[in-house]
């Protein structure tokens, strides 16, 4: 397994919308499982291809307090939403530091490939629920900052630019 490097906003790549994915092969598990690596090592509970650098539908999700209930979703579509929303802080391992609310569905239903490539419907509410929402507008090419007001992502984009250049020195 593989740890990817992640992209990190404001990088223009983040904005690409991700394809279908053809066939679930081992390119698409090994894919599947080298994310899950990078995002276990990055101390996150979801990546989406787009993340790193790969623009095509899959996802993969771990929210359980002990790091061992790993979820890929390839191919997801959302086919329920529940008629409530509400806000709720959300991170991102893209724009490490910053935590800001986002309305999202209470609970979703998704159907998604596993990666044996079998068709399942998940059905999500609480912590999974808005992450499978967040890591679906990643493969839309939407990063959550998008949510919050232009002058809080203006200052979020300078603070990353500032954060990115550092660790470059
Ligand atoms: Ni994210």
């Amino acid at each position: 397994m593989a740890i990817l490097p992640i992209l990190c906003y404001p990088d223009p790549r983040l904005h690409k919308v991700a394809q279908p994915i053809q066939a679930v092969d081992d390119r698409v598990r090994t894919l599947a499982s080298d994310m899950l690596a990078t995002m276990y090592d990055a101390h996150g509970i979801g990546l989406a291809a787009t993340q790193v650098d790969v623009h095509e539908r899959l996802v993969v999700i771990d929210v359980s307090e002990e790091r061992n209930e790993p979820l890929v979703l390839i191919n997801p579509e959302i086919v329920w939403t529940s008629a409530e929303k509400h806000l709720n802080d959300e991170g991102c391992l893209s724009v490490p530091g910053i935590y800001d609310g986002v309305e999202r569905f209470d609970a979703v239903h998704v159907r998604a490939l596993d990666d044996k490539g079998t068709s399942r419907v998940i059905e999500a509410d609480g912590l999974l629920a808005v992450c499978i929402q967040h890591e679906m507008d990643h493969l839309m090419g939407k990063v959550f900052v998008e949510y919050l007001s232009p002058l809080k992502r203006n200052r979020i984009k300078t603070k990353m630019i500032k954060q990115q250049r550092e660790s470059r020195e």
